[in-house]
């Protein structure tokens, strides 16, 4: 009886639940026989676009044949951060995977949900789901490998756990430059030369997109800091901006066939990047032929006509500008429908090619394994060694008695960089204690120096300090054989740092240290460059920038020597502020609201209507070309960094010609094994008025000890040309062109030269 009894309630809650089944799980929407499109089920729909014969824009063609004008509106926009959306008149709900970006595909047509990603250094916000994303090293890291084998594994590993996770587009790589160091999402990018930059980008992207994601290049243009990012108008010369910021994105569109390209908050010569027909129709897609389409960051779209027609195909998040508005202006003939046919050809043409459409959508398992060796190769090979006095560097792990750590939560963990780019340190926080926890607060991750440096030395008697009060953490360095202090400089999206000194009394810090122990090591955890007034009393210096989730390892093997130390600077750090170009921050203190990352839905970004303009006044003078050029000492300068061996240049062979040529010898002269990244510089000829240098070429080479190999490479004329304002195209000027090979932008031994014949 009892069994029956329960059997029948059983059965009850069956049909309760067989009753609730439809509500629960959707099966049907408005075009009748088709699944709602829970993420990763889009349906199969037969039609001609499905023949992978046919190139991706005959495919998107063929798609955008069947679309009624509602349906072509439908995809240029869509919400932000939301999880469960209704699209209007649409009658079951499609879900997002909550990431930044959603726009719902067209079951009838089998067009796959566009779930996008913040995905920088990693793929964002997973803990909120309960999925894993590997915290991969920051890009700056990333760049001073000037290594495209490391962007490829960077991208790769991106592009793979965004697939799995059941995305299909990538938010970044971000690639400005950083031309201003104060800029605080200088971690996100990639350094402040262009062509470095955007070789970088354009291999990371390639490799994602190979994992059939689509990828993005993020912020065209100009927007080299934070503070005042929605309402600061840069003024430069169109020259300047070629030869910089710009030729980094064309060679990274170039490289990569990107899908998309993301405009920026801020104005350029007078005009929103996001409806500046110069930037996006003359440059980016006349110019640089993107066939890609451009989407506008969250919340810069100001407009729809002119947006439009300056060359804005994508309006995120919300539907201001481009849903009905835009429906309305073509109704009214003030968009042309071909221009509206050509806005999604675009966002299609780019889905077929990466396979969007010939590839499962489902989601997979991401296996964490594979995202802590990329990882911990990327940490190895992006930090650089910058002083190392009397061999104070690789410690020798049977010998050392005892090691004093210091400083910045090195017992537990390393520091990652804050805003959009924010990956979720996996169980959370490692300090979780104080401090801002929301948009743009520190998050450390679970990797502890600490615990890896006495992995290394198990005999060693290794003590750690917090670092908080100068004098406790003297005393504990004045009875250690070496003090190993970790600093530290967050930075983060929506906020420029106020100064390039490391803030919380840190420079105090290692002062008292090195006062108490002259084997004094630094180690950086920093978005970029910081000045270093105790640069003389410390005897090494290591900038592991955010090293991501197996930092500590990576700083541990490269202290200890396990892995010979090979990365080199993508930036230049200064001797004070006093040397930038820009002294005082151009934007401090901070203009107003807007400044911060407004919470999503609902903030409206188009009440930021104090405009005020920078001049770009440096001109051609990015970065190291700014010290060349002014005469000024850098700290450390562009492409520096130390081995734990030498090399030695020699035999440098320059052939002119249409593409000229250069090769040379490099020799490991020292007793390890290393890897050295060789730099070509090339001076042009007087008459272009160019900085002394550019970087035109480099080569990361593994030698032996005692091994020399032969480089070569064939000079890129696009690297040597000049933009032409009046000619409105690049130019390789006539004239004598010095070669210069070395180490790095201020050690360069190898010397010739080639000259380009005149008309
Ligand atoms: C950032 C973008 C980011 C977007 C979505 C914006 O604030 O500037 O880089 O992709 O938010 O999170």
């Amino acid at each position: 009886m009892a069994f029956a009894k329960q059997l029948l309630s059983n059965w009850r809650r069956l049909l309760i639940l067989a009753a609730a089944l439809p509500l629960l799980c959707p099966t049907t929407d408005r075009y009748g026989s088709m699944l709602a499109q829970f993420p990763g089920q889009t349906p199969v729909v037969k039609g001609p676009w499905q023949d992978k014969t046919k190139s991706p824009d005959e495919r998107a063609d063929l798609l955008i044949g069947q679309m009624t004008l509602d349906e072509k509106v439908s995809l240029l926009h869509g919400p932000g951060f939301s999880r469960i959306f209704r699209a209007p008149g649409v009658e079951a709900p499609t879900i997002s995977l909550g990431n930044a970006g959603y726009i719902p595909g067209i079951a009838r047509l089998g067009i796959p949900d566009l779930q996008m990603a913040d995905a920088a250094v990693g793929v964002t916000h997973g803990s909120a789901f309960g999925r894993y994303c590997t915290v991969l090293p920051s890009g700056e890291s990333e760049a001073s490998s000037w290594s495209t084998d490391v962007a490829r594994f960077y991208g790769d590993l991106i592009g793979t756990e965004l697939r799995d996770q059941g995305y299909t587009m990538s938010l970044g790589g971000g690639i400005d430059l950083a031309r201003e160091p104060r800029n605080g999402r200088i971690f996100e990018y990639k350094g402040e030369d262009p062509i470095l930059a955007g070789t970088m980008v354009g291999a990371e992207m390639k490799a994602l997109q190979a994992q059939g994601v689509m990828g993005d290049i993020k912020h065209y243009a100009m927007n080299d800091s934070e503070n005042g990012r929605n309402f600061v108008d840069i003024i430069a010369d169109k020259r300047a901006m070629r030869e910089s910021d710009l030729l980094a994105f064309e060679i990274g569109v170039k490289e990569s066939g990107v899908s998309a390209v993301m405009c920026s908050y801020n104005l350029v010569n007078h005009d929103y990047a996001c409806e500046n027909n110069w930037l996006l129709n003359d440059v980016l897609k006349k110019d640089f032929g993107f066939q890609g389409f451009v989407i506008s960051d969250w919340g810069a779209t100001h407009s729809t006509v002119k947006a439009v027609m300056a060359g804005l195909d994508m309006q995120m998040p919300e539907d201001s500008y481009l849903g009905e508005p835009l429906k309305k202006a073509v109704q009214d003939g003030q968009v042309p429908p071909s221009r509206l046919d050509n806005m999604v050809h675009r966002v299609l043409r780019s889905e077929f090619a990466v396979g969007l459409f010939d590839r499962s959508l489902a989601r997979t398992a991401v296996d964490p394994g594979a995202g802590l060796k990329v990882a911990e190769l990327v940490a190895e090979e992006g930090t650089v060694l910058l002083k190392n006095a009397n061999g104070q560097l690789p410690l020798s792990a049977s010998s050392i008695r005892s090691i004093a750590v210091i400083g910045s939560h090195a017992d537990v963990a390393v520091l990652s960089g804050g805003g959009s780019a924010q990956v979720d340190a996996p169980g959370g926080n490692a300090v979780p204690a104080g401090g801002n926890r929301g948009f743009g607060g520190a998050v450390w991750d679970p990797s502890s120096p600490l615990r890896a440096i006495h992995g290394k030395a198990p005999n060693a008697k290794v003590e750690y300090d917090a670092g908080t009060n100068p004098a406790s953490a003297a005393d504990l360095a004045k009875n250690s054989e070496v003090a190993i202090v970790f600093v530290n400089q967050h930075t983060s999206e929506g906020r420029d740092v106020p100064s390039l000194s490391l803030p919380d009394n840190q420079d105090g810090l290692v002062s008292a240290v090195a006062a108490a122990n002259p084997h004094t090591i630094v180690v950086l955890e920093t978005g970029g460059a910081v000045t270093m007034p105790w640069i003389e009393n410390v005897s090494a210096v290591l900038a592991a920038w955010y090293p991501g989730i197996k930092g500590a390892e990576a700083i541990a093997d490269i202290l200890f020597g396990d892995v010979n130390p090979s990365g080199k600077l993508p930036l230049t750090f200064p001797k004070s502020e006093a040397d930038l170009p820009h002294p005082k921050l151009a934007t401090q203190p901070p203009p107003g609201p807007g400044d911060m990352k407004a919470p999503f839905p609902g903030v409206n970004f188009r009440l930021n209507t104090r405009q005020f303009e920078i001049n770009d006044d440096e001109g051609l003078k990015v970065g190291y070309k700014w010290y060349d050029a002014e005469g000024k000492e850098p700290l450390f300068p562009f492409g520096y960094g130390l081995s734990y061996t030498t090399y030695a240049y020699s035999g440098l062979k320059v052939t002119p010609g249409s593409t000229p040529t250069v090769s040379f010898d490099v020799k490991n002269t020292g007793s390890r094994a290393g890897a050295e990244i060789a730099e070509v510089y090339v001076g042009l000829p007087a008459s272009t008025n160019e900085p002394p240098k550019r970087l035109v070429a480099w080569q990361r080479i593994e030698l032996a000890p005692g091994e020399s190999k032969t480089v070569s490479f064939d000079l890129n004329p696009h690297y040597l040309s000049i933009f032409s304002e009046d000619k409105d195209a690049w130019q390789l000027a006539p004239g004598d062109y010095k070669v210069m090979v070395g180490g790095s932008s201020r050690d360069l031994p190898l010397n010739g030269t080639f000259r380009i014949p005149g008309e």
